[in-house]
């Protein structure tokens, strides 16, 4: 009988590949300090749920192209329950203390989540590009490759648009033409016609609303990590080289999807 710990027989542990996994965690400080796992293993859970979030935010772009709105519903209703996951996560991380930080901080070196490329791609998808993000990264690294990839591709909200025409709405053709590089402008013409959608059309309003909890999900992580940061370090530099809190609140309350905001104060 198989035991299951033959090399033939797949196991739990050949699966995930458990053993590759537990290696991957090397703190930098040489005791180590204790908190410093800790900090390793929310950064690489967090890469873990963005790569997750990306194949995700692939699939919704590719069924709203297929016209297949309860597909994306169902799919963006997975994306909001992985972020609310992420934001609950930073409680866990505001469990350790200034001094816990500081014990290890410097064996950061330069190192910062503002370099994580995945992070920036999930940003690239929903809208918000910026080719100074891909710049960063050498020429010819997995990184850079993905980021130019998704500089060029169309955006969530640019695949919601063209269903939206699909479906018959008068979206104005320079959205629809719009260079997909540029960031996703408020435009009052398209905004007329959501504002008719939203008051005619239950099924296509519900899918703007999970594409604005989608937006208010990210701010919400936005906010939750600038809070943490300053409980944390205060209003030191951060390790990435920006003035730290200071730069994240410069990225709090943007909207990703301008127009589905600006419809509120007149429905
Ligand atoms: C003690 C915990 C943390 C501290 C003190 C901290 C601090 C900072 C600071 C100061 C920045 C600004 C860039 C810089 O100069 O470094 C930053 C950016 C960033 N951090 Fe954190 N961070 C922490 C945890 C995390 C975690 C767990 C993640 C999850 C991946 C994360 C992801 C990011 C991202 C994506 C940015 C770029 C944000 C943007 O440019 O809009 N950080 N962090």
């Amino acid at each position: 009988m198989d035991d299951g710990t033959t090399d033939r027989a797949v196991t739990y542990g050949s699966y995930l590949r458990v053993d590759d996994l537990l290696a991957l965690q090397q703190p930098r400080s040489s005791a180590p300090e204790h908190d410093e796992l800790l900090f390793i293993v929310i950064h690489q859970v967090y890469e873990l749920w963005f790569k997750e979030l990306l194949h995700e935010l692939d699939r919704v772009r590719a069924l709203l192209t297929a016209n297949d709105t309860h597909r994306a519903q169902h799919t963006l209703k997975r994306i909001l329950t992985i972020l609310k996951v992420l934001v609950a996560q930073l409680d866990i991380l505001e469990t350790m203390t200034p001094l816990e930080f500081l014990s290890f901080r410097a064996r950061l070196e330069a190192a910062s989540g503002f370099q994580s490329d995945q992070f920036r791609q999930i940003e690239f998808v929903l809208g918000a590009k910026n080719d100074k993000a891909i710049r960063r990264f050498p020429e010819g690294s997995r990184a850079r490759s993905a980021l130019e990839r998704r500089y060029g591709e169309p955006t969530v909200w640019d695949a919601f648009l063209q269903y939206l025409s699909r479906e018959g709405y008068a979206v104005p053709q320079a959205a629809l033409r719009r260079d997909v590089t540029a960031k996703i402008e408020a435009s009052p013409e398209l905004q007329a016609t959501l504002i008719e959608l939203y008051r005619k059309d239950p099924k296509n309003a519900e899918m703007c609303e999970r594409l604005v909890d989608l937006d208010e999900g990210i701010q919400e992580w936005r906010y939750r990590h600038v809070k943490m940061v300053q409980r944390t370090i205060g209003a030191k530099p951060g390790t990435g080289g920006s003035s730290g809190a200071q730069y994240l609140a410069t990225t709090l309350m943007t909207p990703i999807f301008p127009d589905l905001w600006e419809i509120r104060s007149r429905l």
